[in-house]
């Protein structure tokens, strides 16, 4: 495997750990507005996003690589509506799954077969992970303002 993959792989890595640090600062805004089921989904999605960092970290060492901590740069830490923490959460994702295609490109143009094939269930992941923010908008911009069914809404992600 080429440097130039490995480094790639590497600030993969990292921008895993700071999308689980993204969340953490919208669970933290959620819990401040006592919103608990949304600070509970958003605190298992960082776990997720831990989880994700760990799969690239197995990895990297499994290639003989060596994984290198990058600075994180602060999160969004304040927004005006729970719409805006899911609106910015989907746009994140985007921006996962772009980096993902990214890496698959140069994988596959290196003929880097084992890491096409790590690369693979991040795939399909991401577009779990994009269905469900656009899920929870799609709730939400119906509820707009109602309280009740924000309440509904908060209960729902509590039991993730
Ligand atoms: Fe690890 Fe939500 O992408």
């Amino acid at each position: 495997m080429s440097e130039k993959l490995l480094n790639a792989l590497n600030d993969q890595y990292n921008f895993e750990m700071l999308s689980g640090y993204y969340y953490l600062a919208m669970a933290s805004y959620c819990e401040s507005e006592n919103m608990k089921g949304m600070a509970h989904f958003l605190v298992e999605q960082a776990k997720e996003e831990y989880e994700h960092a760990m799969k690239f970290y197995d990895f990297i060492n499994d290639m003989d690589g060596r994984v290198k901590m990058q600075a994180i740069p602060e999160p969004k830490n304040d927004y005006s509506s729970f719409l805006e923490v899911f609106e910015t959460a989907l746009e994140h994702e985007k921006k996962v799954t772009g980096r993902i295609y990214d890496l698959l490109k140069l994988a596959e143009e290196e003929k880097s077969y084992p890491t096409v094939q790590f690369l693979q269930w991040f795939v399909s992941e991401q577009l779990e992970e994009e269905n469900s923010m656009k899920d929870i908008i799609f709730k939400l911009e119906g509820v707009q303002k109602h309280f009740h069914g924000l309440m509904m809404v908060d209960r729902e992600l509590g039991s993730r």
